[in-house]
This record gives C-alpha cells, structure tokens and sequence, in this order.
C-alpha cells in the first residue's frame, strides 16, 4: 500500500465515520479527526477518545458554536435566509463553516487531503466539496461513504472484523443533523410524505398540543439587525440561541414539515425543529417593518431569496454572498429597538415592537387627535395617481374585451380629455 500523506476527516463519532478512519488508513491515509461543537450536544471527549481508539493519529475536537452564530446564523439572520420561504438553512449554515475548519486543520497538519461522511445522495457533500475547492483546490477531498459501495451489514462486518465498536442501542429510524440553529429529521417514515411525524422524532420542541396552557412572553432586543438581549439581559449569540430553543421549544414553536426540492434534482419530505431561528426570524422580519423605507425592504425580500438558495446550494464563499452580505449589512444600520413575542401552543407571534429608529410615525398615521397629516394635499395627489388610469379609460371605454377595445360611449361623451 503506497502511503498518501495525511487526510483530515469531519468526524461525528457515528459508525459510518468510524468505519471511515479505518477505510482510509486502507487506503494509504494517516487520519487526523476534526469534529466540530456547533451545538450538536454530543459528548466530545468520548469522540476524540473514539477516534484515536480507532486509529487516527491525531484528534481536534473544537469549539465552534460562538464562530457559528457570528458569522453564520446572525448573517443568515440579517438576510431572513429561509430556502422556500420556509427552511431555516440550519444544516446548509454549518457545512461551510465544517469545511473551513477541515481547511484550517490540513493546513496545519500539512495533510494532502480532507474526507467527510456524506453520502453521495445529500447535499452536505456539495456544500462541503464546493466550499473546500473554493478555500483550498490544493486539498483533494475524499468521501468513504459515497465510495465504499458497503451494504448496511457489509460495513457492520467491516467494522467488526476491525474492532471498531458498533453501537448496540436501537439505532434511530432517522437521519439526524443537529446544531444551535435547528435540527433536521429525515427518512424512514417520513419519506412517505402522508405519514405523519411520529411524535419520538422530535427532540427540541414539544408537541403544541401538549404545550403548556400559559403564553410566555418575552422581548428581544435587536441592534443592526442582531439580537443582543433577552427581557433586557445582555446575552452573548450563544446563550441567546441556547436561551430561545429552551423557551420556544417548550412551547413547542419552530417545527416546519415541508417538502423539499433538491440541488440534487429530487424532491423531498423533509422535517425541521428549530426554535430559536423561527422565534429570530419572525421577530426580525418584524422590526424591519418598522425601520427600513418600502423601497428598501420591497428589494431586500428579493434578494433574501437569493441569499437562501445559494446557501442552500453550497455557494456560501461565492462573490455574491459576499455582495448579499454587504447589502444586508447597509440595510441593518438602523434595524434596532424591541420586538415582543409570545409563544403559545406552536405559535410565535409578535405582540409589540419598538425602536429608537422607528419610521412609523404615530402623529400621521392616527385618526385621532394629534393628526399631522395634510389632509388637503390628497386632492392633487389623487389627480396626479390616477391620471394614467383615467386616460386609459377616457381613451378605451370601461372595459377591454378580448378584442381589443370595447365602446362604452356614455363614458366616452361624459367627460372631456381635459384632465
Ligand atoms: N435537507 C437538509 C439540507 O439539505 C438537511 C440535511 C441534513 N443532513 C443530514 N445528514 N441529515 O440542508
């Protein structure tokens, strides 16, 4: 076996990325691990300890949560990224931020090479791949799993003939991916997309008819366009996710069961919980109605679809992005104050808002005492908006008919093209 060099692997301490440390040293690898903490509540010790047991040569475990909801979830926060107006984009966010840190560690490493997990099905391997060309095209990028070509019991009987532990406990029916911005659920029953979510598929959020017969209500307080309080406490990004999970998820808000349409060309049933980006998203949207110009905000939703897809099709270090980027953060300037929320049975909704910046002005939109309006002034404005309509009409007639122009002569007579 000729020797390659080193490979860093993103490893997750799952059976499939264990069985990978040893696919690769048969390939002529040395492996160093990378798994990465973005949240994923797993016991990253016994990771590391899994991975050098099992025959890598080096093990980083790394803190990566704070770095996640900086760069990654408050980006995608600012820009109201939701693929299909729906999907928080909590998996998308992370892969480019894994595939940094593979970067970051081979190049410490000197490795020639980095590997991951994914199947050649997903998307996790095009965001990873793309994003780990675009960083560095030096690295070649390995994928055991889209390679191996193992049956389920082929890499069960592989792992055992190796001694890398199988775990004896029921395995989950579903494909898991989980991190501070939400949790992904897929396959198994919920491939029929009839099915129901059975309720053990749900680990964040209780079932809303469940949740507690109390609404909590709870203000966020943003400044240009992140959150940066909760009920008046300073929070850093962290805590404040950690915080909203907990309080939504109680209530049983951020579940989204959607149906997916794919980079891969495929459709799919896809289920997410994610609490504190729904509970962020419905408050920040919010504010940014009271604080951005109609214009402003008409071409920011545009765009927020863009930003969406291309985090969604693994273009996160692309020039656009960054150009996306740039425009939101122009657009955040003044998107700060307060926004109330109340959860209550699955439901976030926005109970009051607040802001230092506020466009809404309450002394022109009343219609009480203190109005400021010029009421007169509406007379020549509603001259001068209808004009065009009004022209058309004294030219065409009241209705236009399949044909072309159809005579209404009564309206045609009755008024002059005087204006
Ligand atoms: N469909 C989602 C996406 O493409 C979720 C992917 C979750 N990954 C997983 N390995 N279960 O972003």
């Amino acid at each position: 076996m000729e020797y390659k060099g080193k490979v860093v692997l993103a490893y997750s301490g799952g059976l499939d990325t264990s069985v990978a440390i040893q696919w690769l040293k048969d390939q002529g690898y040395d492996v160093v691990t990378m798994t990465a903490d973005v949240g994923q509540q797993v016991d990253l010790e016994a990771c590391k300890d899994k991975a050098l047991r099992t025959g890598a040569v080096n093990a980083y475990v790394m803190d990566l949560r704070e770095e996640f909801v900086q760069q990654y979830a408050w980006k995608a926060l600012k820009a109201n990224a939701q693929y299909q107006g729906t999907y928080p984009l909590n998996s998308a966010l992370s892969r480019p931020l894994i595939a940094r840190q593979l970067v970051q560690v081979a190049e410490m490493e000197g490795a020639v090479a980095v590997a991951h997990g994914c199947t050649g099905k997903g998307q996790d391997q095009v965001r990873i791949e793309v994003c780990t060309n675009a960083l560095n095209p030096e690295l070649k990028v390995e994928a055991p799993v889209r390679d191996w070509h193992f049956s389920r019991e082929d890499e069960i009987e592989y792992a055992q003939e190796h001694g890398i532990p199988v775990p004896t406990t029921k395995e989950s029916p579903y494909s898991i991916d989980e991190n501070m911005w939400g949790r992904a659920i897929e396959c198994g029953v919920l491939e029929n997309p009839w099915n129901e979510v059975p309720a053990g598929a749900f680990k964040l959020t209780a079932d809303p008819l469940d949740a507690p017969d109390e609404p909590l209500s709870v203000e966020i307080g943003f400044e240009a366009g992140i959150p940066v309080s909760l009920n008046g406490t300073a929070l850093s990004g962290v805590a404040m996710v950690e915080m909203l999970n907990d309080l939504a998820g109680k209530a049983g808000v951020g579940r989204v069961d959607m149906i997916e349409d794919r980079l891969v060309g495929f459709k799919s049933r896809e289920v997410y919980e994610c609490p504190a980006a729904v509970t962020l998203l419905t408050a920040h949207r919010a504010l940014e109605t009271l604080t951005l110009s109609k214009e402003v905000l008409k071409v920011k939703r545009e765009l927020e679809t863009k930003y969406a897809e291309l985090t969604y099709e693994g273009y996160w270090f692309s020039p656009l992005k960054e150009a996306l980027d740039a425009f939101m953060d122009s657009t955040q300037k003044t998107v700060s104050g307060v926004v109330r929320v109340r959860f209550y049975k699955g439901q976030v909704t926005v109970t009051g808002m607040k802001s230092p910046q506020s466009i809404y002005r309450e002394d022109l939109a009343t219609y009480s005492e203190g109005d400021t309006f010029d009421h007169q002034s509406a007379v020549g404005f509603i001259k001068v908006w209808g004009l065009p309509i009004k022209t058309w009409r004294q030219v065409h007639g009241e209705t236009v008919d399949a044909e072309g122009c159809a005579e209404v002569p009564t309206l045609k007579k009755a008024s002059g093209l005087d204006g």
